[in-house]
């Protein structure tokens, strides 16, 4: 039997470093689940990351650091069966990756051999230097994250902006050419001044995505569930919200545990 010849052109991770040669902006969304992937897939999204954030939004944790490699293998391996264009960047979860490069290694491996996914993403500059290079070496695509990196926030105590004080303001652009001369293939940037986002856009020839970075970096990341609304506790500057889906979800449940109650559902058309 012949597989019918796909009509899309898969987004890679040449493709994102050509889409900034050219200026294209990168959009970015996360998934977790193959339903909402293949909404934000068909939409025509460049890349999906597997967010650590399914910590947050799928478990209900406060942080980012309870969810496993196991768990996020999940919830990349049915992202992955839901796509067809977008390139699938997976989170390497908080303890999979600083104890030592080994086994940061054998935790990327992981993620590509049991969920398929097309390149992992973990936080840190020079303190992940090695690591970074040995999964590099093994030819699994790196995306660094600097900035606010959600899996030391018991090292910051708090969410607020980063890189506001020159000192950090200095290390993370030494952070970022160190990633780019380790041979990431892109870079996010979580909350930091828009300016300072900038220069290190200028500074870099991979893609930097920004997430409360302002709009002079390569493309854009957020947590979709956040800007469809569908979380509604979490009101940052940087979030924009589409959608209200929670009033509308919430709506819709309220109509449907009426019309249950009240017999009206189902009706003589939706029964067999
Ligand atoms: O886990 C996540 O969703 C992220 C984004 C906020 C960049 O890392």
């Amino acid at each position: 039997m012949s597989v019918a010849k796909k009509e899309y052109k898969r987004v890679t991770v040449k493709s994102l470093v050509d889409m900034k040669k050219r200026g294209e902006k990168i959009s970015m969304l996360t998934a977790y689940d193959y339903t909402m992937a293949k909404i934000v897939d068909g939409a025509g999204i460049d890349v999906i990351l597997v967010g650590d954030s399914a910590s947050n939004v799928m478990a209900g944790h406060e942080t980012t650091l309870p969810i496993t490699l196991d768990q996020m293998i999940y919830h990349a391996s049915s992202v992955i069966r839901a796509i067809h264009r977008a390139l699938v960047v997976v989170d390497l979860p908080f303890g999979s990756y600083q104890s030592d490069p080994k086994e940061a290694l054998r935790s990327a491996i992981r993620i590509m051999k049991e969920s398929g996914g097309h390149a992992v993403k973990m936080e840190g500059g020079k303190e992940v230097k090695e690591s970074i290079k040995r999964i590099l070496n093994a030819g699994i695509p790196v995306m660094g994250h600097l900035g606010l990196t959600p899996q030391s926030i018991y090292k910051f105590g708090t969410y607020t902006v980063r890189a506001k004080e020159e000192q950090e303001a200095i290390q993370l652009k030494e952070d970022a050419l160190m990633l780019e001369k380790a041979g990431c293939f892109g870079l996010v940037l979580e909350k930091i001044p828009a300016k300072l986002a900038q220069e290190v856009a200028e500074s870099v020839s991979i893609p930097v995505i920004g997430i409360g970075a302002g709009n002079g970096v390569d493309g854009q990341v957020l947590v979709t569930h956040d800007m469809v609304g569908m979380t509604h506790e979490f009101n940052p500057r940087f979030l924009r919200r589409y959608m209200n889906l929670y009033e509308e979800m919430t709506n819709a449940f309220t109509q449907y545990g009426e019309d249950v109650k009240s017999g009206d559902f189902p009706n003589d058309n939706e029964q067999y």
